[in-house]
């Protein structure tokens, strides 16, 4: 196995606005935006973004802005989630390929197949799905969000939960529901391997080892914590430990340690085929976040029905999430 070692912040020196991202904050003052970046993209992007958090918090964001442009650091299902909540804005993605292997693996005419033999069953799905999956879905979660979620499904309801098997199998095990799980899975989460975490564990000796939902059961296993990306901030500055290992997209080392500049950060990366940094959050380069807000391309554009119907449980997931 792989590791990064990120020293603390605070005793690095202190990194200058490049000419790029010094054009992007022009940019974004001209055209009115708001940029908003998932916790995964690069620290050039993460460090100009007015907001950077999880798929949660940006949706919370998405809604309540009041710029007239929301450039989207992020992938198309996140941008496509900001362009349903608000459909009068412009919603720009730097790079329209950016997309999600889960969204991938639910097609939204198999789904409905699925449903149908599934009569009466409530549809919760994961955020990461495509909005039209969105709009066969009753209750849209995200790992932040989904035990609250199912916990507040009464009991003998039946529930399909879609597309990722492991954060599904995950929200079984905490909650005791049982559920119908959709066969998909994040490409980058799949790779880790629990003995080699285990391994790495022994080498960095009490440091705490926390990783995403999106891990198979084997590697959540071996973790001491498996949070969503926003709550491993809080886990990782309240625990004892000044260093802490990280099992998620490594990107998110970035938030973490701006928010805890004192601790040190090791990033696993799985060995094989290292995947820890996702290539599609990666497509969001400072250049082309630059690009999108000069051109105000490439746009997310989605038609009227679709944002109607996949707005229904996005808003119930909001309501249901307080
Ligand atoms: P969060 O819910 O932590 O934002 O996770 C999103 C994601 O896509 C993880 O791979």
């Amino acid at each position: 196995m792989q590791t990064i070692v990120y020293p603390p912040l605070n005793l690095c020196p202190k990194s200058q606005l490049s000419d790029v991202q010094k054009k992007i904050l022009d940019a974004k003052k001209r055209r009115n935006a708001v940029i908003l970046a998932h916790n995964y993209v690069c620290r050039e992007i993460q460090e100009i973004a007015d907001y950077v958090g999880d798929s949660l918090g940006l949706s919370r964001q998405a809604k309540k802005t009041d710029a007239d442009v929301i450039a989207f650091a992020g992938v198309d299902f996140m941008a496509e989630t900001a362009k349903i909540l608000n459909p009068s804005k412009t919603v720009v993605l730097p790079d329209h390929a950016a997309g999600c292997t889960l969204e991938e693996l639910c097609d939204p005419i198999e789904l409905a197949y699925f449903k149908k033999q599934h009569p009466g069953a409530l549809v919760i799905s994961y955020i990461n799905c495509s909005a039209k999956v969105k709009e066969l879905s009753d209750i849209i979660c995200t790992s932040g969000n989904a035990l609250d979620i199912v916990s507040q499904i009464p009991k003998d309801r039946e529930i399909i939960f879609a597309p990722d098997q492991h954060l599904g199998s995950w929200i079984m095990e905490k909650t005791g529901r049982q559920m119908i799980l959709w066969h998909g899975y994040c490409w980058a989460h799949t790779q880790y391997k629990a003995q080699e975490l285990i391994a790495l564990k022994k080498a960095f000796k009490g440091a705490p080892l926390v990783c995403h939902p999106e891990c198979p059961k084997e590697v959540r296993d071996v973790a001491d914590e498996v949070c969503s990306t926003e709550k491993m901030i809080s886990f990782c500055r309240n625990h004892a430990s000044d260093r802490i290992i990280v099992a998620t997209v490594v990107e998110m080392i970035h938030r973490l340690r701006r928010e805890i500049p004192e601790k040190t950060f090791i990033a696993a990366i799985s060995s094989g085929k290292p995947a820890q940094h996702c290539r599609n959050m990666l497509m969001n380069t400072p250049e082309k976040l630059l690009a999108c807000l000069e051109n105000l391309e490439p746009r997310i554009e989605l038609d009227e029905q679709t944002i109607k119907n996949a707005l229904v449980p996005i808003e119930r997931m909001l309501e249901m999430s307080k």
